[in-house]
């Protein structure tokens, strides 16, 4: 079932979805060459404290940080660590979930540390073809559409660019838990699956490698990498279903 939520739970997940966009322009903010993921956790656990949040990704399922920092040829899910000391042009999605007063919000984005001018053109088009297919799905989130209307608007974005969609992850209904129903792959056929209706609450998250889709799982449980190497990125926003259209409730 997937759930609706009420005109009051759409504002108490819009002040959540607040905070996240809060945390995350914070720590893209620090990104720079010299700086490790690990500093870069400590900034979103500060920050996300300042606002009274609660972190949503530490312990859920035993991961260890509020934050996820994936760089270049990781895809998801990415650990913070002191070792990981960031290079000029390097690729980093940075996802962070927190909840406040009991609702969750849920958000990711790629930077570059040193800026995006420092990157070959065929990177720079993939993390415009992610940006740009989140912002296609989330067009087509609307009553009366389908869930397959948002699926197909990434995938067909991300292939008509010449980039691949990662299938081993998917986005998600969000509320009152970090994931609740439906599953939202970033591929599938439009007009299928359920119906859209005002009140549902959507984390949309394309991740797009610039080779092949094929990933693989490192031994610490966690960071998905690409299969053969290339890089990814990753944006998500979490979005509610209005009358009036889509509401992006992580972004002012
Ligand atoms: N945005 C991701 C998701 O919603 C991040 C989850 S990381 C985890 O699935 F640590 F919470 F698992
Ligand atoms: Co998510």
């Amino acid at each position: 079932m997937i759930v609706r939520r009420s005109p009051q739970e759409l504002e108490r997940l819009r002040r959540s979805g607040l905070v996240v966009h809060e945390v995350l322009r914070s720590v893209a903010a620090a990104v720079r060459p010299g700086v490790s993921t690990w500093d870069l956790e400590e900034i979103a656990q500060r920050a996300i404290k300042e606002r009274g949040a609660t972190p949503a990704f530490r312990g859920y399922r035993g991961y260890p940080c509020v934050l996820c920092a994936s760089v270049n040829d990781q895809v998801v899910h990415g650990i913070p660590t002191r070792k990981r000391i960031l290079a000029a042009g390097d690729v980093v999605s940075l996802d962070c979930g927190v909840v406040l007063d009991g609702y969750y919000g849920d958000a990711a984005m790629t930077t570059v540390a040193g800026g995006e001018e420092l990157l070959s053109p065929s990177l720079r088009r993939l993390l415009d073809a992610t940006r740009e297919s989140l912002a296609a799905a989330i067009e087509v989130a609307r009553p009366g559409n389908y869930l397959g209307d948002i699926s197909h608007a990434v995938q067909r974005h991300v292939e008509a660019s010449g980039f691949s969609v990662v299938r081993e992850f998917v986005g998600h209904g969000i509320g009152t838990h970090l994931h609740e129903e439906p599953q939202i792959p970033n591929f599938g056929a439009p007009g299928s699956g359920p119906k859209l209706r005002e009140g549902m609450v959507l984390a949309i998250e394309p991740m797009v490698n610039q080779g092949s889709a094929e990933v693989r799982m490192m031994p610490d449980g966690w960071t998905a990498v690409t299969a053969d190497g290339g890089y990814s990125a990753h944006f998500e926003h979490t979005v509610a279903i209005t009358k009036d259209g889509p509401w992006i409730l992580t972004q002012p």
